[in-house]
């Protein structure tokens, strides 16, 4: 069946891939094609709508990117974001030029009201918060266009050619700060394009199986599962579409944490593919003994890794393909350039060229993390896995402070166990969006029974976060914190003295290395 198709094009915005989440949020399949595509391909796609994409550039400047503007002729409806509505207006006609300081340059939240007879804003509140990020001024609208939206300092913060079907907003919809703006998506495609929400993640599945077949053909697929949700759902999905073809290496490298590895295995056994795990906790142990810094346990560990793979992927002999579960927010990351190092993500960016492969496979590089969890539903995925919070690459390597051993880790998943088990007693695991147990250090002395203790400090870390860059320590309620420390502290030897951790990010971090 074919589907509505909504083409968000692209004029070199930060938040594209944005736009195109929120559309598909809303059921309906889109697109997002490069401003440069030919008129006869956007045309021949058969489109609902166009979404004009934000832009670095000032449309009035000479090389600034354009469109044919037979586009505005098809007879569909453009809503334009941001440099995607100047570019309309000087289009049809308007004046788009540099704001002056005290008209009407924005930037950050900007409060903006409405005309809710504008189909854009039907049934939404008639004022709100937008998000705005723009340094030009559309002097004149072009003809046939009202005003829909003003802020104090700019008239014309949203444009309409109700007939037309010609929107523009100077602000960003597709992003949180905006309120309001995915229903304001919403009514361009409903109220506007007249879509129909024929678009499911079922859908997107099929879609992706059908475009990994035709890529793979008879080839062979090599990926390293790590049991985390990007690598589970990437293969769930090739195992899906290439079955036997597919070989998964899942390196368990002793440092997960209590019964995650077998978890692992037992999610994954019964799927059409070839599912190898290796048991190298000796190897990883061995190789850090004695290492206490932890920049250096994470190279060792990444080096480790690619050894384990390595020797495993020449057992198999040469592969076609080279599976990744990167998704759309390590594209972003890794592409951050000279961003200062803060913590070296083994896991994320970069291509290995450890292993002999034509290509590479990355099915999930457009999807954001909710939407990965999303399709690892649909592909029938146990919820533990899909569900399961963020654990670096590392592992416990970096919640063991200091030097490891499997004494320490052992009782740091004991203890890490039942801090879990209580966080889901207490129905809180969805609000928060990492808690762990990191082993401390330090030893101090309590008293236990009649006799006097020396034992480990163990620390409860709870965050609630959006984005894992910034993140707020959680307030887990007094008495859920005292069961957890009394269970910990009765159940788990070698642990006397429990403390929770209160500092935010910045300035902390959200593991302690
Ligand atoms: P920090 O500690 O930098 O963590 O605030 C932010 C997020 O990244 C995870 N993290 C890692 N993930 N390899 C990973 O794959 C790593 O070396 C690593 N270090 C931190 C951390 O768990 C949190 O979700």
């Amino acid at each position: 069946m074919k589907h509505q198709m909504m083409i968000v094009l692209d004029f070199g915005g930060q938040y594209n891939q944005l736009i195109a989440r929120r559309v598909r949020e809303c059921g309906v399949y889109c697109e997002v094609k490069p401003y440069t595509t030919p008129l006869e391909d956007l045309r021949a796609m058969e489109p609902i709508g166009f979404i004009f994409t934000g832009g670095p550039n000032s449309v009035y400047l000479e090389d600034a990117p354009h469109v044919d503007p037979a586009i505005f002729q098809m007879g569909v409806p453009v809503l334009g974001i941001c440099y995607g509505c100047q570019l309309m207006a000087q289009a049809l006609g308007g004046r788009v030029t540099a704001a002056q300081e005290d008209t009407a340059r924005e930037y950050g939240k900007t409060e903006t009201f409405f005309d809710t007879s504008c189909k854009l804003f039907k049934g939404l509140p008639e004022h709100g918060v937008t998000w705005m990020s723009h340094g030009d001024y559309m002097e004149k609208v072009p003809d046939g266009f009202g005003l829909a939206a003003h802020s104090k300092a700019c008239p014309n913060v949203a444009i309409a050619d109700e007939n037309r079907g010609f929107y523009g907003v100077q602000y960003h919809p597709e992003v949180n700060h905006t309120e309001n703006g995915l229903a304001m998506i919403r009514n361009f495609l409903y109220e506007v394009c007249g879509a129909s929400g024929d678009w499911t993640m079922g859908d997107y599945k099929r879609t992706a199986i059908a475009a990994i077949r035709e890529k793979v053909g008879n080839g062979k697929v090599l990926l390293a599962l790590s049991g985390g949700v990007d690598s589970s759902v990437c293969a769930a999905l090739l195992a899906e579409a290439v079955g036997e073809q597919l070989t998964c290496v899942f390196v368990d490298h002793g440092l997960m944490r209590k019964n995650e590895g077998d978890e692992v295995e037992a999610a994954f056994k019964p799927w059409a593919m070839h599912f190898i795990r290796v048991d190298a906790e000796a190897r990883f142990l061995d190789k850090l003994s004695g290492v206490t810094e932890p920049e250096r346990k994470r190279k060792i560990i990444g080096e480790e890794f690619i050894r384990v793979f390595e020797e495993e992927a020449k057992k198999i002999g040469t592969v076609d393909f080279l599976a990744q579960g990167t998704i759309y927010p390590d594209v972003i990351e890794s592409g951050a350039g000279d961003a200062a190092v803060i913590k070296s993500h083994h896991n994320v960016g970069g291509l290995p060229e450890y292993v002999d492969f034509k290509e590479i496979v990355e099915p999930l590089r457009l999807l954001f993390k909710d939407e990965v969890r999303q399709l690892g539903r649909e592909l029938g995925l146990p919820e533990y896995l899909v569900a399961r919070q963020p654990f670096p690459g590392p592992g416990l390597a970096i919640r063991v402070i200091g030097d490891l051993t499997k004494d320490k880790l052992d009782t740091l998943r004991d203890a890490d166990a039942i801090y879990r088990e209580e966080i889901a007693a207490a129905g809180l695991g969805i609000q928060i969006g990492q808690y762990f147990a990191v082993l401390t250090n330090t030893r101090s002395v309590g008293v236990m029974g009649d006799g006097r203790s020396y034992d480990y400090t163990l620390a409860l870390r709870a965050v609630t976060t959006t984005d894992f860059m910034t993140a707020d320590w959680a307030r887990i309620p007094f008495e859920t914190l005292d069961l957890i420390s009394t269970r910990i502290v009765n159940e788990v030897p070698g642990i006397n003295r429990i403390v929770y951790d209160i500092t935010s990010k910045p300035p902390a971090t959200i593991e302690w290395e």
